[in-house]
């Protein structure tokens, strides 16, 4: 099974996080956000993922590398310029060429999911559907694609972004589709495949198969942090081993034996935590230096990041490198 995964968007929210590095690349816990979208891909069957890219494709090739991840053979695709989640399913699918097989998968590269996709293939085979979404319940439906089915499984109406804030089934980014949904997609433009094609589907070739189980957009540094604790919890089926429920102390972290740590927090490799200091419901990513006596909450400190002595840090988001000075 191929699938086809977009990275294309900036994670903007996720700044300063995301100033050097695309949020696919993102470290999550202890591997790069877009290793558990390929280990999820990979449970159900997946052997060779596409990505589509665009905000900084090479970080994403050196953080994840040529060749291959974790058994499932990977390759990058750059589009020229911006094409839409349609237009880059397309450029993907064509670069692809007669290798694409008749039906693949297409996700949304930017969700921490563990959604069955194998029920999915099989309620697409079933209804022997062009395209079928997978669906997730949510409380707010104002910022997703909400979709309206009939009891078998026929979608009567997708509503891209509809600003109302009413619980429903929203589009949860992960699609089977049919080669033959690539007739309706112009090669070269921009195009949308939630305000464009799925339309074009709606009654008769659109089908929606809601499914429960973890599904979360890392969007913003708050859902970041909750996805992290998420998976250190075990809300979400990763293949990530926490030290302790909630915790994880990176190989070589040096911990000063009189600073406090947890109960959540997350401590990577690299890291030194120094006397006295206290690190709650934070992550420190690779290689942060954290002094003695500084107070940690909330807070996630990108790579390379040094807090000095004393200083006080809560609900902050730190980019790469900088230095936090204690104020005076
Ligand atoms: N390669 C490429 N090129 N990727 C793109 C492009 C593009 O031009 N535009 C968007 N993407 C990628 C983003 O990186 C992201 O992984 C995915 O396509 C969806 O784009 P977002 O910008 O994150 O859309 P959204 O979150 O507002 O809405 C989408 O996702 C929701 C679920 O999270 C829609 O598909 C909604 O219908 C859906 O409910
Ligand atoms: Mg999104």
């Amino acid at each position: 099974m191929q699938a086809i995964v977009l990275v294309g968007g900036e994670g903007t929210r996720l700044r300063p996080l995301t100033a050097t590095i695309p949020k696919p690349a993102l470290t999550l816990v202890d591997r790069p956000f877009l290793a558990y979208m390929i280990e999820w891909l990979a449970i159900h069957g997946v052997t060779e993922v596409v990505l589509a890219c665009g905000f900084l494709p090479d970080v994403l090739r050196e953080t994840l590398g040529e060749g291959e991840h974790g058994g499932v053979r990977l390759s990058y695709v750059t589009e020229p310029e911006r094409r839409g989640t349609a237009g880059a399913i397309r450029f993907a699918a064509d670069a692809l060429g007669d290798r694409l097989e008749d039906r693949f998968l297409a996700l949304n590269g930017d969700v921490l999911t563990d959604l069955d996709l194998t029920a999915l293939l099989a309620a697409h085979e079933r209804w022997d559907s062009r395209a079928t979404l997978a669906l997730y319940g949510v409380e707010d439906s104002a910022a997703f694609g909400l979709v309206r089915c009939d009891g078998d499984g026929a979608v009567l109406e997708f509503t891209e972004k509809t600003g109302e804030p009413a619980p429903g089934e929203v589009n949860a980014g992960a699609y089977v589709l049919a080669r033959s949904v690539l007739d309706l997609i112009p090669a070269g433009k921009e195009v949308s495949i939630e305000r464009e094609v799925f339309p074009l589907l709606v009654e008769t070739d659109l089908h929606g198969l809601r499914l429960d189980g973890y599904w979360m957009d890392i969007g913003t540094p708050e859902r970041y942090l909750q996805a992290t604790w998420d998976i250190l919890e075990g809300r979400v089926r990763t293949q990530v081993r926490p030290t302790a429920p909630g915790l994880l102390v990176g190989a070589g972290a040096e911990i000063a034996s009189a600073a406090s740590i947890g109960p959540r927090a997350v401590v990577s490799a690299g890291c030194s935590v120094g006397a006295g200091a206290e690190v709650r419901n934070s992550v420190l990513l690779e290689g942060c230096s954290v002094g003695a006596d500084v107070r940690l909450t909330n807070s996630v400190l990108s790579a390379g990041v040094t807090v000095e002595d004393g200083a006080t840090l809560s609900g902050a988001v730190i980019g790469q490198d900088e230095i936090v000075r204690a104020q005076s």
